[in-house]
């Protein structure tokens, strides 16, 4: 009998969760309603950024090389070398490429939850099984234990995300050396570190624990989420192991010259940390006023629990899209419904923020 095309695929492509983008054509399409749900940064790339993306197309009909100037500066900027450096098409590149290296099917990954929706997915795909472990009920802070008591024989990969998103919170050094000692692949996700200018990297781990590497994206701080930019951090074992699953080419010349641009030139990531943090202390007053909980801002986004207000994720963001506001939506934690998340925008889209929330929850 002559075979449907869905039988040739393998299985799991439909058994394997979705990740949901519609989101991107609607806002696309809807100009008017500030972007707020993304984690984007709302401060576009300045002219020195984009006069170098310029200058790279001169060469934009030769194939990109490996951009060892670049991941010097970057190595550096890490006390690492360039070969402790793969460079990738901003970190969901990492996502997807840390789950094929080290997960075969029927292994067992391990992340904590809620998190960022891109990763159960890309593990899914790899015919693996997600072990998701719920945040602390009491803190929403990493339930360490239960995460280390998930270890099994067939654990071949954890994540901790540093910041967590969409909790915000940090987890304990102590914490992090405990998953560090089990000698399982870790990822530690750094791609709100940059919002905390005083905590320096875990990169330094790489060098006693080679089963460690670290995700980093200037997609967050940096504010490149549309040129896509990103690299894996690791020992020059973990990193030539990356260096084979990327696609050669996943770094255009564009991507790098403009990650190199913004890297001479500092200040223009230090101004968007700047105004991120601003309006993250400014958000965090105004909610706390209004009786609602906000969680820790250590990153570009916000959790807030409005569950007592007795609204769900649901009619809260439905309320704030009659006021031209995309608003992220949470699922339950805990059997609360009233978790949403905003990301600070331009001046004018946080006032309207902050109008709406007074008004809604006032
Ligand atoms: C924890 C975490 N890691 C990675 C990413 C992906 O970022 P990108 O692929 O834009 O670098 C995100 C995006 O929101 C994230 O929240």
């Amino acid at each position: 009998m002559k075979k449907e095309l869905k039988d040739w695929i393998v299985p799991w492509l439909y058994t394997s969760r979705e990740y949901n983008v519609g989101i991107l054509d609607k806002a696309m399409d809807q100009p008017e309603n500030a972007r707020l749900m993304l984690n984007e940064n709302p401060i576009p790339p300045s002219d020195k950024v984009i006069q170098a993306v310029v200058e790279s197309l001169r060469h934009g009909n030769w194939y990109p090389d490996s951009f060892l100037r670049l991941r010097t500066k970057i190595g550096k900027m890490y006390d690492l070398g360039p070969d402790n450096v793969a460079l990738c098409n901003g970190s969901s590149d990492t996502i997807d490429a840390m789950m094929r290296v080290f997960l075969q099917p029927g292994d067992e990954f391990i992340l904590s939850t809620p998190t960022f929706e891109l990763f159960p997915p890309r593990a899914e795909l790899c015919n693996a099984k997600v072990v998701q472990v719920p945040v602390r009920e009491d803190n929403l802070n990493y339930d360490v234990d239960g995460m280390l008591a998930a270890i099994n024989d067939r654990t071949k990969l954890i994540l901790i995300i540093n910041p967590n998103n969409p909790t915000g919170v940090f987890i304990e050094d102590d914490d992090l050396l405990r998953f560090c000692e089990t000698g399982v692949p870790l990822c530690v996700d750094e791609a709100y570190l940059d919002y905390n200018p005083d905590r320096p990297s875990k990169a330094y781990l790489i060098k006693e624990y080679p089963q460690v590497f670290l995700s980093v994206t200037f997609s967050k701080a940096y504010g490149f989420a549309g040129i896509r930019f990103g690299f894996v951090l690791g020992t020059e074992e973990m990193i030539a192991a990356f260096n084979r699953m990327f696609l050669p080419w996943n770094v255009s010349r564009m991507a790098a010259a403009a990650a190199e641009a913004i890297i001479d030139n500092p200040d223009e990531v230090k101004a968007k940390v700047e105004h991120n943090n601003r309006w993250m202390d400014i958000f965090t007053e105004e909610l706390k006023k209004l009786g609602l909980k906000p969680y820790p801002a250590n990153g570009n986004y916000m959790l807030i629990d409005g569950t007592m207000t007795g609204k769900t994720t649901e009619e809260i963001l439905a309320a704030a899209l009659e006021q031209k506001i995309f608003l992220k939506k949470i699922g339950e934690i805990h059997g609360k419904t009233g978790y949403f998340r905003v990301t600070p925008g331009t001046d004018l889209e946080n006032e309207k923020f902050i109008n709406f929330i007074r008004s809604y929850f006032g």
